[in-house]
């Protein structure tokens, strides 16, 4: 997730792009940048860190140009550095692209352009589209971008600026965010509105497939064949502060709403038609095969997403998965050889407890795949192999679109150990390639319940306990969802594996004490309906998780939330959905401070 903003008007655009990228800086903060046309040529300053190091390198050049594009990056495919930093320029630069998503056939389109001669500067997946243009480009930037856009694969927001043109820029937009903003004689773009609100409210939400032609005077919106469109103006009420959360009230809830775009981009350019492709994880097929052991190490949520893990890994390819808190890993001596795989989860790859066990295992001699959110992060740095969860910043310190991007993740890697070794056969791995395909959509559909769980939330706010129980992968969905409750609502919340309940739990199952029982799991279905009874029995207030056409369910639970039905191994994507909405709303309704919760911080780099 970068953010994106561009300007062509009557204004210096140098500092209407600084300040509109300052106020996307919860977007991305690896590295920023801005280039504009002067004297008949691109000019380009970037640099890695926040946009403040920009600022501070074009301050007091007085750039006369009216006319750039900015950029700010949360670094997918090459490591925060300056030259990484958008916006991209070609060979003969005359043409600079800023980027927002991911080009999942940039590999390819590499190749091809390398092959024609073209000297690529970056690692970035962005460094194809301005080569592109320079090869595509007669006299026509706007034909040479349309062009240039059919060859891509994946998502984009873009804003493209060519010296041969330079009084226009052109934007395009497909699954990544994109708004113009209308202004008198100037006009401009941007992620989202909070990098210009102070110069328009009136805006253009740009949709998948919209091209945008930006100059001083006007608008000219088209589809992708250069036929015109019509959008809606929408004017912006919203105030800063809420504008920067999209529009929602807490970066929580914005971000719960981005998890069917974070899912996307996890899965983008790995999930083939019938094959995982991890790009940086090379483990040989052989070391793959004679993998004798797992241990995943993390913390907090990532420990919860690894519980999943240890499920789905196990079931797929029939490994042996051991899970430890990484605060516990180095203290319990624990039995590693150097031929086990140590799976390392962490959002920010900076936690120190995680980063302690990482070394505690490179010591041992073991290989480390880090599944972590931050491009160049410690982790990241110090392992030999990375999944990288494209969930964009969060924001929030209660994790949402991380666990869910980490448990695709494992899901994903399970994947595709259990195809080398032969452990899921091909009808195995086609269902679960549907899908996991299929993952985003149901979401959305979860997403649009919102306002039923807040109705279940209301009812149980005031409470003093409440209880996760589930079986199998719910169980870890349950752990997850109390530890939600918990940190946001300040309500003692509890998970069990529902089993469990009976040996010691259930004395404190009293009248009206909510139970949230997770009941997804087909294999256990009738042992999780037991559980409900039992907790009935002593009168407590069950709120069921379940898949939509269970109408059994609802005959012993007080309340039911149905969830789209999924594969086993992808079943807590959907199921923590409902409950990190449920946390939400119990911490509004109590009155906490959601999205900074207290005592408790987004990375922690104590032990
Ligand atoms: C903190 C955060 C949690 C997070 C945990 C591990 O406690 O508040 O949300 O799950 O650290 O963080 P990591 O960045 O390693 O995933």
């Amino acid at each position: 997730m970068c953010g994106i903003v561009s300007y062509i008007g009557h204004r210096k655009a140098v500092p209407v792009l600084i300040e509109g990228l300052e106020k996307l800086e919860y977007r991305g903060y690896d590295s920023a940048g801005i280039a504009t046309v002067l004297d008949g040529r691109i000019w380009c300053e970037k640099a890695v860190g926040r946009i403040s190091v920009v600022a501070g390198r074009v301050e007091g050049k007085n750039i006369p140009s009216a006319v750039g594009i900015g950029h700010i990056r949360w670094a997918t495919h090459g490591r925060p550095s300056d030259i990484n930093s958008h916006p991209h320029t070609d060979c003969s630069g005359r043409f600079a692209v800023a980027h927002n998503g991911i080009i999942e056939n940039f590999a390819e389109l590499k190749a091809e352009l390398q092959e024609k001669g073209h000297e690529f500067k970056s690692q970035t997946d962005t460094e194809v589209l301005p080569h592109l243009l320079e090869e595509l480009y007669q006299g026509d930037l706007v034909g040479a971008v349309r062009q240039a856009v059919a060859r891509l694969e994946g998502s984009y927001a873009l804003a493209i600026l060519s010296s041969e043109e330079p009084d226009k820029i052109v934007a395009v937009r497909k699954d990544s965010p994109l708004v113009v903003g209308l202004g008198q004689g100037e006009n401009f773009l941007a992620s989202d509105v909070t990098a210009i609100l102070e110069y328009t409210r009136d805006v253009y939400i740009l949709e998948n497939g919209d091209m945008a032609v930006i100059t001083a005077d006007g608008v000219q919106l088209t589809d992708r064949e250069g036929l015109p469109i019509q959008r809606e103006i929408f004017h912006v009420e919203w105030d800063p502060v809420r504008a920067e959360k999209g529009g929602y009230d807490h970066f929580m809830l914005k971000e719960i709403h981005e998890q069917p775009r974070a899912l996307c981009d996890t899965m983008a350019g790995r999930l083939k038609t019938d094959h995982v492709e991890l790009a940086e994880v090379s483990i040989s097929p052989e070391t793959i095969k004679a993998l004798p052991k797992i241990f995943i190490v993390a913390c907090g949520t990532s420990y919860h997403a690894g519980m999943v893990g240890k499920y789905v890994i196990e079931k797929l390819a029939r490994i042996p998965v051991e899970v430890d808190f990484a605060s516990e890993f180095r203290y319990r001596d624990p039995m590693l050889k150097p031929e086990d795989l140590v799976i390392v989860i962490s959002q920010s790859g900076e936690t120190a407890d995680t980063m302690a066990a990482l070394r505690e295992a490179k010591r041992v001699g073991s290989r480390i795949l880090a599944i972590t959110n931050v491009v160049g992060s410690s982790v990241a740095r110090e392992a030999d192999d990375i999944i990288y969860t494209w969930a964009g910043p969060e924001i929030s310190v209660a994790s949402t679109k991380a666990y869910t991007t980490q448990v695709l993740s494992l899901v994903m890697l399970a994947l595709y150990f259990g195809q080398v070794r032969g452990t899921i056969n091909h009808e195995e791995a086609e269902e679960l390639f549907t899908a996991l395909r299929l993952l985003p959509e149901q979401v959305e559909t979860i997403l649009e319940q919102a306002t039923a769980i807040k109705t279940i939330a209301d009812k149980i706010a005031q409470n003093e306990h409440v209880f996760f129980i589930g079986r199998s992968i719910d169980h870890g969905a349950a752990l997850e969802g109390a530890l939600k409750l918990k940190e946001i609502s300040y309500l003692h919340a509890e998970a069990y594996a529902a089993g469990e309940l009976k040996h010691g739990p259930l004395a404190l199952i009293t009248n009206g004490v909510p139970v949230i029982a997770l009941a997804t799991q087909d294999d256990v279905y009738d042992k999780m309906l037991s559980n409900i009874q039992e907790v009935k029995a002593r009168e407590g207030y069950v709120i069921a998780v379940a898949n939509e056409g269970n109408e059994d369910v609802a005959n012993f639970a007080d309340e039911v939330f149905y969830i789209p039905r999924t594969v086993k191994a992808a079943s807590a994507i959907l199921t923590v959905i409902p409950l990190q909405f449920l946390a939400y709303y119990v911490s509004l309704a109590r009155g906490c401070d959601v999205d900074k919760p207290r005592n408790l911080a987004k990375s922690v780099t104590v032990e």
